[in-house]
């Protein structure tokens, strides 16, 4: 089959469009033909060796797509071979990839793979934090950083829907309409203003509820200065680097909390999994959430989408067609 393989850390030059072995079935697993693959930031940081999860080389990046099933080890009882889903899961820049059968999720017959290819980490990601890290509720004000790309602008959508005032940043003039466009009653390019006075401003002095920070040392600081008293600053990743150090006694005052969220630890939760993946179905299906498409690349042009995403132009997710 072929794949996007690479055999050393790196950039995007270290990503080849090459044949590599289809890989076989093992007991507890399904083979996925993928149809549409979503970019993630966070598969920047694997190539590079700076992800959680470190490559065994010649390793395949990517870490969620949409397709069919191809074939099922004898072992999985619920999927059939010819069954449209989405999944999460490693080595998905390739025609074929090895599943864990309960990291895959039938799709609805309405949803296309390409909407689909954006849900199980990108969708789901902006889910949790907003509905199972955080008691979200109508009436509070939410700021989402980086809002309009992949995870932001799902956050935006998910966290409208949930009655909260959105307040998003972003870092250049071009994507404010974007993010208005998906519901953010506020926007603020956080290059140009400081997002934490804008938010005091907007919420009257009070502060916000909750944070959604993937971008770290640039805001986390500044997000604690505009923290309502029992607000929650959620990070999830750290495109803008690492922030210093943090001292827990600082969240006393105002009874703030700092907590984290990776989306792969909860995909051991299945309950709460489930509620979540119907929760975001039923979102697409009454049209409150859309994935926007900022790009779609072939698959041998992965590397290309890499070098887009990390210029911090791009908006929505970025696709790649097998
Ligand atoms: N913890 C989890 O489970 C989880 C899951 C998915 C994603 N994430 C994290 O969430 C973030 C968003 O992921 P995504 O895949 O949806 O990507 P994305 O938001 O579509 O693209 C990355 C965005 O990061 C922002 N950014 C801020 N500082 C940056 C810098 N110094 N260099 C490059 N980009 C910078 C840029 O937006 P602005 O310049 O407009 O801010 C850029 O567009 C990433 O940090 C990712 O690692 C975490």
């Amino acid at each position: 089959m072929k794949a996007i393989v690479f055999d050393r850390l790196g950039g995007p030059e270290v990503m080849e469009y090459r044949e590599h072995p289809k890989p076989e079935l093992r007991p507890g697993t399904v083979l996925v033909r993928n149809h549409v693959i979503a970019v993630n930031y966070g598969d920047t940081f694997f190539i590079r060796g700076t992800y959680l999860v470190k490559p065994v080389f010649p390793d395949i990046p990517g870490m969620e797509a949409a397709g069919v099933i191809d074939a099922v080890a004898p072992d999985v009882r619920d999927l059939k071979p010819g069954m449209r889903v989405m999944y999460i899961g490693m080595g998905s820049y390739a025609e074929y990839t090895r599943i864990r059968a309960n990291r895959v999720m039938p799709l609805p017959d309405d949803m296309s793979f390409e909407q689909a290819a954006a849900f199980p980490i990108a969708v789901l990601t902006a889910w949790h934090m907003l509905h199972t890290c955080n008691d979200t509720q109508p009436g509070q004000t939410v700021i989402v950083h980086s809002a309009a790309g992949g995870v932001g602008i799902a956050a935006v959508q998910i966290a409208k829907a949930a009655g909260t005032t959105v307040i998003g940043t972003v870092s250049s003039e071009d994507k404010i309409e974007l993010v208005r466009k998906f519901g953010a009653d506020h926007v603020v390019n956080y290059e140009k203003d400081d997002f934490a006075d804008q938010a005091l401003r907007f919420t009257n002095g009070r502060g916000v509820d909750l944070i959604l920070d993937a971008v770290g040392k640039p805001t986390f600081e500044k997000g604690l200065r505009c923290l309502a008293p029992m607000g929650h600053l959620l990070v999830f990743g750290r495109a803008g680097g690492l922030p210093d150090r943090m001292r827990p006694f600082d969240l006393l005052g105002k009874s703030i909390k700092v907590s984290g969220f990776a989306v792969t630890m909860i995909y051991a939760f299945h309950q709460i999994h489930r509620r979540a993946v119907e929760d975001v179905f039923r979102l697409a299906r009454e049209g409150k959430l859309t994935v926007p498409i900022g790009g779609r690349f072939p698959l041998a042009e992965a590397a290309r989408a890499h070098r887009f995403i990390e210029s911090r132009r791009s908006t929505g997710k970025l696709m790649l067609m097998p």
